[in-house]
C-alpha cells in the first residue's frame, strides 16, 4: 500500500447499496496515504451523504457540474487534471453504460471524459444486470480502451440474489489500487539517488548552502520504490518524510555525501542533489566574531559526486540534472559529454527550487524529450520509465 502515498485520488461514487463501503475505502485509501477528493452523482447522495465523504476525505465533496461556487474553487477540468487516477466505486450499470457511450451528462462522466490519468471501476450491481449482455459488450468496449475493472465478486447480494455483482470489499479496491501505481520497470535494480542541498561548514555555525528543497530526489526516490527498484536516498538537510523502505541516509556536506555515495554500489546512479560547487577551505573552530570591517571567505571547489561515479569502471547507468538560467539544451549537453553520463534533465533554476511542479527537458546522446510540466511526483514517474527505455 506504500505505492498510494502522496497520489491524488479521484474517488467517483455512482448510485447503488455497495456506496455505504465507499466510505470504508476512502478511509482506507486516506490511511495509505493518498490525498481523495470525492464526487459523487445525485443517485450516489441517496445512498451515502457527501458530509460523510468530506468528513472522510477531508475535502468537499463535488457533486454538480453546473455549480458555480465548487467551479470557482476548483472547476472540473483542474480536478479531471489532478488525479493520478480516477477511481468509480461502486461503478452503477447505468454509470457504465454512459460511461461507454462517452457521455458528459454529469460531473462524474465530464471529470472521466477530461481526465488522462488511469481509470479503474468497481462494478456493482444485481447479477442479472451484470450477465445482461448489454452490461458485457460495455464492459469488454471500456476493457478494450484500457480501463481497470476491478471485480465484481460472486456471492450473496442486497437484493437477496446470488451471483456476479457484489462490489469488491474496501481493502482488496485499495490493494488494486496501489498496485496500479506499482510497475516491475526496475525490479532488481538497485538505485542510487541524491537529493536535498548541501550545508559548507563555515564555522560551527553559519554554512553556505542554497534553496533546494529535496522534493524532485525524494519523488525520484518513491517513483523508483514503485518500479521495483531498491533505493538509497543520499540526503542533505530537507523537511520531507522520506519514502517508506528507501534507505535513508543524511549527510550535510558534499564530502559526506560523496562518502556515502560509495558506499552504495548501484546500477543506476541519479544525482538530484544541488550539490554546493565550492566549500570554505577552513571551517574555522569558534563562531566568527564581528570584529572586522571585511573579512575574506577562501572557497575550495568540491569533488564532482556525479563526475565521480560515472568515472567508474564498469559504471552504473548516470543521471544528472541541470538547473540553468540561460542556454538550457547548449548547458545540459556539454554536462552529457563533460561528466560522461548517460542523460540529463534540464530545468529552469529560476522556477524550480522548493516549487511542487516540474517543467523538465530531457537530453541523451541520441535524442531529447519534453516532459509535460506536472507535479514533481508525476514527472518523476514519467522520468523512471525513460530510463528503463534508454537502458
Ligand atoms: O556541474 P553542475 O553542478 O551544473 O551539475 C549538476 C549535476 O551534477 C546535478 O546532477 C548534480 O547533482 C551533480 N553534481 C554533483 N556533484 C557536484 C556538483 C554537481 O553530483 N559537486
Amino acid at each position: 500500500m506504500h505505492s498510494l502515498i502522496n497520489k491524488q485520488i479521484l474517488l467517483g461514487i455512482t448510485g447503488g447499496i455497495a456506496a455505504y463501503k465507499s466510505a470504508e475505502l476512502c478511509r482506507l485509501l486516506v490511511k495509505a496515504g493518498a490525498e481523495v477528493r470525492v464526487v459523487m452523482t445525485a443517485s450516489a447522495c441517496e445512498f451515502i451523504t457527501p458530509l460523510t465523504m468530506q468528513a472522510l476525505s477531508g475535502n468537499r465533496v463535488h457533486i454538480e457540474l453546473l455549480d458555480e461556487e465548487a467551479e470557482a474553487a476548483m472547476g472540473h477540468i483542474e480536478l479531471a487534471r489532478w488525479a493520478d487516477l480516477v477511481l468509480v466505486a461502486p461503478a452503477s450499470a447505468n454509470f457504465i453504460a454512459r460511461l461507454t457511450h462517452g457521455e458528459a451528462s454529469d460531473l462524474l462522466t465530464t471529470v472521466c471524459l477530461a481526465a488522462t490519468a488511469p481509470l479503474a471501476l468497481a462494478p456493482a450491481m444485481n447479477q442479472a444486470m451484470w450477465s445482461n449482455q448489454n452490461t458485457q459488450d460495455n464492459m469488454s468496449a471500456l476493457k478494450q480502451k484500457g480501463l481497470h475493472i476491478f471485480g465484481p465478486a460472486d456471492g450473496e447480494q442486497a437484493c437477496g440474489d446470488i451471483g456476479l455483482g457484489r462490489m469488491l470489499e474496501p481493502s482488496e479496491l485499495a490493494l488494486l489500487a496501489a498496485g496500479l501505481f506499482q510497475n516491475g520497470a526496475f525490479a532488481g535494480l538497485k538505485v542510487c539517488i541524491t537529493a536535498g542541498p548541501t550545508r559548507e561548514a563555515i564555522d560551527p555555525v553559519r554554512y553556505i548552502s542554497n534553496h533546494s528543497s529535496g522534493k524532485m530526489g525524494y519523488a525520484l526516490a518513491q517513483a523508483a520504490l514503485e518500479a521495483g527498484a531498491q533505493v538509497s536516498l543520499i540526503s542533505g538537510p530537507v523537511n520531507l518524510p522520506p519514502p517508506p523502505h528507501a534507505y535513508l541516509v543524511n549527510v550535510e556536506s558534499a564530502e559526506q555525501m560523496l562518502n556515502a555515495v560509495t558506499k552504495e554500489p548501484c546500477d543506476i546512479f541519479i544525482a538530484v542533489a544541488a550539490v554546493a560547487d565550492y566549500r570554505p577551505q577552513q571551517i574555522a573552530s569558534n563562531k566568527i566574531k564581528k570584529t572586522r570591517e571585511s573579512i575574506q571567505l577562501e572557497l575550495v571547489k568540491n569533488p564532482d559526486i556525479l563526475a565521480t561515479i560515472a568515472a567508474q569502471k564498469p559504471k552504473p547507468f548516470c543521471v544528472g540534472f541541470a538547473a540553468e538560467t540561460e542556454n538550457l539544451k547548449r548547458n545540459a549537453l556539454a554536462k552529457l559529454t563533460n561528466k560522461n553520463i548517460d542523460l540529463v534533465i534540464a530545468n529552469h533554476a529560476t522556477n524550480t527550487f522548493n516549487n511542487d511542479e516540474a517543467s523538465v527537458n530531457a537530453y541523451w546522446h541520441k535524442g531529447e524529450k519534453v516532459l509535460t510540466p506536472d507535479r514533481k511526483e508525476k514527472v518523476a514517474r514519467e522520468l523512471i520509465l525513460l530510463i528503463k527505455d534508454l537502458m
